[in-house]
């Protein structure tokens, strides 16, 4: 069946005089009108007494800060910003949009607002007529565990179909994330050995060298399995594990993804290692006695052909010696070669800063000597391309109906079947002196695989 997907004619924007709005939305809408895709009516929606003079100031300010004002985009994208203000209780807001959305047939409600708020927002927006024929853009948390993500979703569908729904984990629309899909698939040389009879582990590191930068009150919330470990470090995860996906229908990657998800175990506290970093206590918005991790290190298996028996491990916190996310996909040593360390061959993939796409081999070390060194291929190098561009990829899409990059009812759901049991009471929280790699108890968890690889390559270890 061919799917027509229409082109939302109008953005709605619940949130906008709000944090994701100054950092991320402005830069993204001003950059799709620089490139002649966005042309649309742009509607903000706040309880903020503004008014539309105020909103321009605001997009104004936002560029100035991210990336700077385009003026010939930005005189067109304050053509097309009109602003609502109002409660989102109050059903006068809903029908003062609906007079804007005039006659408007689908519109894209993008909800950078609470969650707590969703069913308000939702409720109104169906009451008035306005979802009719209209899609919904919103950003995780989806729900905080697996009966309030059920919960989320039955709340969207009652106004939205799912492929109306767009999901935005914004890994999902960064450039060195989809190159994991690329290289993999549109290459040969790396399926004969992608598999659990050439790879000895894979590791995944999300570090950040800074806390939680004033968001101590989201972050108590949340913690490192919530914050990034259910949605961002498990879509890469899917796309390192998942079977080639057809070509010949819309929704195979996304299918993949979930096949990958359905086979992963649900973790135990065996797999876990929490940590938190001195002083996270004393931040604005943290409960004094606080056990939030701001570290975590997983083990995690995947119950596939493919990849039964490989370890997949995963780190990400704050206040890590670096800000660097590393995949290390690690290959068996070679039989009978003793001598050699596990761990030289191996394809590293650094998804930010900077893009890296490497692979650790092995030559002659010049001389004399029959000695192997250490060497490096680098087949991608360049600065990172910035989550802007996973923005504007990802909002661009969403208004497009183009929903691949978007993580689908399923996958969330399932995502949050792997770390469930893990959510709350299991394993303390060690503290850890922030620039350290999280407490020295997530060393074991990879001791059978040689501990964790470094960061970078491994060719100075020689
Ligand atoms: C967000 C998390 O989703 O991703 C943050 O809430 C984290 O805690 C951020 O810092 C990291 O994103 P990026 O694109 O900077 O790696």
């Amino acid at each position: 069946m061919t799917m027509v997907r229409l082109h939302s004619d109008a953005l709605v924007f619940f949130g906008i005089t709000g944090d994701l709005a100054y950092k991320k939305i402005f830069p993204a809408l001003q950059a799709m009108i620089r490139r002649g895709h966005l042309d649309v009516p742009i509607v903000g929606v706040a309880r903020s007494g503004w008014n539309v003079d105020k909103l321009r100031e605001r997009a104004r300010a936002s560029l100035v800060e991210h990336g700077g004002v385009d003026e010939a985009a930005f005189s067109k994208l304050v053509q097309l910003m009109q602003y609502v203000d109002g409660d989102y209780q109050s059903e006068s807001t809903y029908t003062a949009l609906k007079n804007f959305l005039g006659d408007t047939k689908h519109p894209a409600f993008y909800l950078a607002i609470a969650p707590s708020m969703f069913p308000t927002v939702v409720e109104g927006l169906t009451k008035s007529g306005c979802a009719q024929g209209g899609r919904v853009i919103l950003e995780k948390p989806f729900g905080r565990d697996l009966a309030s993500a059920e919960e989320l979703n039955e709340i969207l569908h009652r106004a939205f179909r799912e492929e109306d729904i767009f999901r935005i984990d914004h890994y999902l629309g960064k450039e060195a994330v989809l190159n994991i899909l690329v290289f993999r698939f549109a290459n040969s040389f790396l399926e004969p050995i992608w598999n659990r009879n050439y790879v000895r582990s894979v590791q995944i590191s999300m570090a950040e060298n800074f806390g939680v930068a004033g968001r101590g009150k989201f972050y108590e919330e949340a913690g490192a399995i919530r914050d990034v470990i259910q949605n961002h470090m498990l879509q890469v995860v899917s796309y390192l594990a998942m079977e080639p996906p057809a070509t010949t229908y819309s929704e195979a990657v996304r299918d993949e993804q979930v096949k990958v998800f359905r086979t992963i175990r649900s973790l135990s506290c065996d797999d876990l290692v929490r940590g938190q970093f001195r002083g996270y206590r004393a931040e604005a918005g943290v409960a004094p006695d606080s056990r939030v991790e701001t570290f975590a290190a997983v083990r995690l298996f995947i119950d596939s052909w493919r990849w039964e028996g490989v370890p997949f491990f995963i780190r990400a916190g704050k206040c890590l010696p670096t800000t660097t996310t590393e995949v290390r996909v690690t290959l068996r040593r070679p039989p009978l070669a003793k001598e050699f360390v596990d761990g030289l061959n191996y394809v590293r993939l650094r998804l930010s800063p900077d893009v890296v796409i490497a692979i650790g081999t092995r030559v002659k070390r010049p001389g004399e000597a029959l000695q192997a060194r250490g060497t490096e291929l680098a087949f991608v190098d360049h600065p990172e391309s910035d989550e802007l561009d996973a923005y504007e990829r990802l909002l661009g899409d969403a208004m497009k109906g183009d929903a691949m990059l978007f993580a689908r009812q399923d996958a969330v759901e399932e995502a949050w079947r792997i770390v469930q049991p893990i959510l709350d009471s299991c394993a303390p929280a060690y503290e850890y002196d922030p620039g350290n790699w999280g407490p020295v108890e997530a060393e074991k968890l990879a001791a059978d695989v040689g501990g964790w690889q470094a960061l970078g390559t491994s060719v100075s270890d020689e």
